[in-house]
């Protein structure tokens, strides 16, 4: 526990950036969803029968037996995390001085396309530039632009990636309709169709929830059907892995995956183990196994749910519908006099650490370079005019219970009230890329 003060003091210490404060300094920390769940007894158990044999071991069958049961392809390689996975896949793509389309790539997605000379370029459906516009599907590419674009220039694009669900815009679903439309589309121009499935099956949960269709399917067989329309995944075993470390790569092409296996020996490790202990694999295999359960991910998207309901009761204006993993304050609407090149998404992520302790993460334009001063990563983005300015606040799976949460809502509620307070802030130092890790800042 801290008081006001000491957070006000650790703040400033940390530089105004709430990545550089330490865990023990936080009370609830929704920084992320990403590698910071419990693990099942389950899993647990799993590690304790982990085989670490370098080539061959038992844990590595178990775990690729896992996500090929799940996935549907045949040719998979453990990475050490999903990013690891997103760099390999472009590096045996190419996609230098090429573009690769997506509904919204995260950010280090994004970094990993334009570090090795290509050009990230989402084009999400209209919706999702409507953060208080209520409907079911609001992570859809649109698939309209998406046409477009494989027309006009279809060989220049190296690949389209859905993300599933759509991170970066408010941890919307994507439709079973919309995946099939693009996977459709991408089949009929050559170009290859890949999820970034880091939570798939939050997303197929939604699409059980929303698309009539799927109303009696079951979550694992909706999640396998949307495995079945892309040419293959890149994978964050962090999020819907429910492992803390951990991630694939899997493809449905012989050729690539053998380009796949080189790289992957040269930074990561032999291809079955890619990077990870062998006892990491087998928590991942149950991993996957559990987060399909009906009961789980019910229970998890209404937790989010339920914090999106209590924050939206105390005042505060979020992305509607409440996404999967995360609720996303519309901190631009919230606090107007913070114009975006001052950040008043960070703005608010301060306030409700130094209000309540409670750790939260800016996206607009501290992550992505405001609209006046576009850095490197946020080039060819074509979104300055419509980007949001948002406080996310991640909710890491089988860890806080509603208390917590209630708790959230309350220091919220207080924030939300002395808005008018608030005010911006600007960087002192940062590096060109991804500053929002390790930049610092002040208050103005
Ligand atoms: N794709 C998406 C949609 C993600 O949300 C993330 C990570 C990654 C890829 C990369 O996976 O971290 O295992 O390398 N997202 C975390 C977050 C960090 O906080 O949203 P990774």
């Amino acid at each position: 526990m801290t008081t006001r003060d000491q957070r006000a003091e650790l703040l400033r210490d940390a530089g105004w950036n709430l990545f550089r404060l330490r865990s023990e300094d936080v009370m609830v920390d929704l920084l992320t969803d990403s590698g910071t769940g419990a693990m099942s007894a389950a899993q647990w158990g799993a590690l304790m029968i982990g085989d670490e044999s370098y080539a061959g071991a038992r844990s590595w069958f178990r775990f690729r037996d896992a996500v090929a049961e799940l996935t549907g392809f045949p040719l998979v390689v453990p990475t050490h995390q999903g990013r690891a996975a997103e760099r390999i896949l472009f590096e045996c793509l190419g996609v230098r001085d090429k573009v690769v389309a997506s509904n919204g790539l995260f950010d280090t997605t994004r970094a990993n396309v334009e570090s090795q000379g290509g050009t990230g370029l989402d084009i999400p459906c209209p919706e999702a530039s409507k953060p208080e516009l209520e409907a079911p599907f609001k992570g859809n590419i649109d698939v309209g632009k998406l046409e477009d674009l494989l027309s006009e220039q279809g060989p220049a694009l190296a690949a389209v990636v859905m993300t599933v669900t759509n991170n970066t815009g408010g941890g919307q679903p994507v439709s079973m309709a919309n995946i099939r439309a693009a996977s459709r589309l991408c089949r009929r121009h050559g170009v290859g169709f890949y999820l970034d499935a880091c939570r798939f099956a939050e997303n197929a949960y939604f699409v059980q929830q929303r698309e009539p269709a799927y109303m009696e399917a079951s979550v694992k067989s909706i999640a396998q059907e949307m495995f079945s329309m892309a040419d293959g995944a890149t994978f964050s075993a962090k999020k819907d892995g429910l492992a803390n470390i951990g991630g694939f790569l899997a493809v449905s092409n012989e050729r690539l995956h053998q380009s796949i296996e080189q790289a992957l020996i040269l930074t990561e490790g032999f291809p079955t183990y890619g990077g990870l202990a062998g006892r990491d694999l087998d928590a991942i295999a149950v991993g996957l196994q559990e987060v399909v359960q009906e009961s789980y991910v019910e229970n998890r998207v209404s937790d989010v749910r339920y914090l999106g309901e209590g924050l939206l009761a105390a005042g505060m204006p979020i992305i509607r519908p409440p996404g999967g993993h995360a609720i996303y304050v519309d901190a631009g609407s919230l606090l107007p006099h913070i114009p975006p090149r001052h950040f008043p998404g960070h703005s608010l992520a301060c306030a409700l650490y130094k209000e309540g302790g409670i750790r939260s993460c800016e996206i607009g334009s501290f992550m992505f370079g405001a609209p006046e001063d576009q850095t490197g990563q946020a080039k060819g983005q074509d979104q300055a005019e419509r980007r949001l300015e948002l406080c996310r606040l991640a909710v890491p799976r089988r860890v806080y219970g509603r208390a917590h949460l209630d708790y959230v809502v309350d220091v919220a509620a207080d924030v939300a009230k002395g808005r008018g307070q608030l005010g911006g802030y600007e960087i002192v130092e940062a590096p060109p890329r991804l500053r929002h890790f390790s930049a610092s800042l002040r208050p103005l």
